[in-house]
């Protein structure tokens, strides 16, 4: 299960998880939600696949990686196959790559998952393939034309060993103000490095330290309408040389 391109995880420590409303989870660690209460299936439909250009970008491409700090219950995740699968070009193939320091459990994951009926089928394939003790890296074929990688352990650490590039990015690491780790310049850094020339990020957080830390990176930042009424978030292109 583990791939020669990442070092070996760390993340085999679960995070302590509180349950709000039967099915939203909550991270007592970090104190903050997963998703928007509103609705976070849409959410990630207007901040991370539309602040990325997406699905349009996938009417030209063979092959798209997208980067995901924070895989938390694989909602993006499954959002993103739903409308890949709707959208890709016969042929093309997906790459979801997604680094998390505490991997959920099948049990959680179906839990919170459970309220979108419009994700019922990549659900179900999801929690039966994950593994009953994440850890390293979680490969999965989540269908022929849709690979799914789950990096456990330290964002910065294991993206500083990765020798992947990516497309576009969903910076998803809970509010900056709770978990600064995943918004530092030097983890900003390096998602720039690793992104291909002309890809692109796309995050509800819209704080100014973190839309320094993008644009001292090297990327183009664009504030942008946020989901339900928040005002703004960010998206962005990596600058060329
Ligand atoms: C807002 S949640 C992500 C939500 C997720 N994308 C989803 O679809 O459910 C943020 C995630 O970042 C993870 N995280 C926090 N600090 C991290 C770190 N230093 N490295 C990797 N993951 C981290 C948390 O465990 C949590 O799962």
């Amino acid at each position: 299960m583990t791939h020669s391109n990442y070092p070996p995880g760390t993340g085999d420590t679960q995070a302590p998880l509180a349950w709000h409303d039967g099915d939203m989870p909550f991270s007592t660690a970090f104190g903050d939600h997963f998703y928007c209460q509103t609705d976070g299936r849409l959410e990630c439909g207007h901040v991370f696949l539309a602040g990325n250009g997406l699905p349009e970008r996938w009417q030209t491409t063979e092959s798209f990686t997208i980067g995901e700090l924070g895989f938390g219950t694989g909602l993006n995740a499954c959002e993103t196959w739903r409308q890949w699968k709707e959208h890709r070009r016969p042929g093309a193939h997906l790459h979801f790559v997604s680094f998390e320091l505490f991997p959920m459990q099948a049990e959680e994951i179906d839990r919170a998952l459970a309220r979108w009926p419009e994700i019922d089928a990549e659900r179900q394939a999801l929690v039966s393939l994950w593994p009953t003790d994440p850890s390293g890296v979680v490969e999965i074929d989540l269908d022929d034309k849709t690979r799914l990688s789950v990096v456990c352990g330290d964002a910065l650490e294991n993206l500083t060993a990765s020798t992947l590039t990516f497309d576009a990015w969903f910076l998803d690491g809970f509010a900056p103000s709770r978990n600064s780790a995943m918004w530092s310049a030097e983890l900003m850094q390096r998602v720039h490095d690793t992104t291909r020339e002309s890809g692109s990020f796309a995050t509800y957080a819209a704080a100014g330290f973190v839309r320094r830390n993008l644009i001292a990176a090297g990327f183009d930042v664009e504030r942008r309408p946020g989901f339900a009424g928040k005002r703004e978030m960010l998206s962005g292109v990596r600058r060329s040389a």
